[in-house]
């Protein structure tokens, strides 16, 4: 008996302790205080490791099903809670998430939510979380069919992306909304330099890992179910690296040739650096980020992979401070942009994407595209590259950049690797755009453009 009773209190507390993190870690998305990627990278070593998939599903969770939640919360609470109770509105969203989404228990959720309050020395909120909590649990279904109709329960996004969405891709909107609803799978790319594809399949076979080839990229391998890194058979050996399939694509499209000088203008975290350098011997390659701390990724990649490139920490825009006036051959710019296209990756999207930062991320990557263009050698490549489904970052971020480089032209996206076939995403006035898809690729944007 006392053995039983010490178990359970030892798992609560642990419990407790992911869920006051996922506070914490929520409570600063919503007060635009970091992203949930770099979030939860500073805040998961305070939960004991085995509890960090816990961690992750509700910090997670809530993100992905924050239009809902939000707009239940909204409903079920009388007045909305202050700016400095953002803690608590935190903890009501993941008392609601666990509630309508997770095998909790109702009424450990309950409790657990009333006594998240006492631990952020709240205890005036203990009675209001469990009455706002109750009630969910009682009418959760009339609540639920009453708010139906609004468009962020519909689906599940903000409204006025869901009406961005629907103005520019009318016949793709559900497919877009299913896809970026759902956990996306795991795709890691096989280092054909090292291992065939072929191979690598039959590798993880033997350990009990299913996977299926990409349709697109020859290196793609999607798992049946997503494992660790490190269950990947000589992943520490630079043998295969996670990457989504579209995010591929750019390798295959500037296809690297020996001896070409290839400049990778917004690299972190080197994910398109490393299959840039899988595909040729000696490419000298040259990559700027700006970010010191997103910079340490690409080391940490390309150790890993035993490549070596010219790292510049920089911005990109400001030429006068990273380059040194020879001109590169091949050039990827794959900018920052609104991740509009993986917002199953980045769900806090949802959260804290506002139109306004559309417009910023058009003039940013205005300025990158204007200056990096100025280090391309005439009759070199440049591709164009963003994960984002909004044409004023693509399609139209480039029909400018034709008006007023005389010397740019757009090219077919094969036009380096004529083998390579072109039957992935749509073809748009200029590029190509994918969409995110449901056990498949993410939503990405591709523009090859020449210097004439
Ligand atoms: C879309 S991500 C690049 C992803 C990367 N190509 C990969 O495949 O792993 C954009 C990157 O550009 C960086 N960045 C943003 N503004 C920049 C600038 N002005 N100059 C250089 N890098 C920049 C961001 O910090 C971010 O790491």
């Amino acid at each position: 008996m006392s053995q039983k009773n010490t178990m359970s209190s030892d798992t609560t507390s642990i419990q407790h302790s992911a869920r006051q993190v996922a506070i914490e870690v929520i409570s600063n998305i919503l007060l635009q205080q970091g992203s949930l990627s770099t979030q939860l990278a500073r805040h998961q070593l305070d939960v004991a490791s085995e509890h960090i998939p816990l961690l992750k599903e509700l910090c997670f969770g809530v993100c992905r099903q924050y239009p809902k939640l939000n707009s239940i919360a909204l409903h079920l609470l009388e007045h909305p809670f202050e700016e400095k109770d953002t803690d608590l509105y935190a903890t009501l969203l993941l008392g609601l998430y666990q509630l309508t989404y997770m095998n909790t228990p109702d009424h450990a959720a309950v409790n657990e939510s009333v006594e998240a309050c006492r631990l952020l020395n709240k205890d005036w909120a203990t009675k209001l979380m469990n009455a706002v909590l109750r009630r969910y649990q009682r009418e959760a279904d009339d609540i639920v069919e009453l708010l139906e109709a609004m468009p962020s329960i519909e689906y599940n996004h903000p409204k006025w992306l869901v009406k961005r969405l629907n103005k520019h891709w009318p016949d793709q909107l559900e497919e877009i909304i299913e896809a970026s609803n759902t956990h996306p799978p795991m795709c890691i790319r096989v280092n054909e330099s090292r291992v065939s594809r072929e191979t690598y399949k039959a590798t993880l076979m033997e350990k009990g890992i299913k996977s299926t080839e990409g349709e697109f990229s020859s290196a793609a391998l999607y798992l049946r179910n997503a494992v660790r890194v490190t269950e990947l058979p000589n992943f520490e050996d630079g043998f295969v690296s996670v990457q989504d399939e579209a995010a591929q694509l750019s390798a295959y499209i500037l296809s690297p040739q020996a001896g070409d000088k290839i400049l990778d203008a917004c690299a972190a975290p080197g994910g398109k650096t490393g299959h840039l350098l899988e595909k040729a011997d000696n490419v000298e390659l040259t990559a700027v980020e700006l970010e010191p701390w997103r910079m340490e990724k690409i080391e940490s990649n390309l150790e890993r992979l035993s490549y070596s490139a010219k790292l510049i920490c920089a911005d990109a825009a400001e030429l006068d401070t990273w380059w040194d006036g020879e001109h590169f051959d091949k050039i990827l710019l794959d900018v920052p942009c609104s991740a509009t296209g993986v917002i199953r990756r980045n769900p806090d999207i949802k959260i804290n994407r506002k139109p306004a930062d559309i417009d910023e991320m058009v003039s940013i990557q205005r300025e990158i595209l204007d200056s990096v263009w100025t280090t391309l050698k005439p009759g070199g490549f440049m591709l164009y590259a963003t994960c984002s489904l909004m044409p004023e970052e693509n399609e139209l971020q480039i029909q400018r950049f034709l008006e007023n480089q005389k010397n740019a032209t757009d090219v077919p996206l094969n036009t380096l690797a004529a083998d390579f076939a072109l039957e992935w995403g749509i073809p748009v006035s200029h590029g190509r755009q994918l969409f995110p898809s449901l056990e498949s690729h993410d939503g990405f944007y591709y523009c090859l453009l020449k210097k004439i």
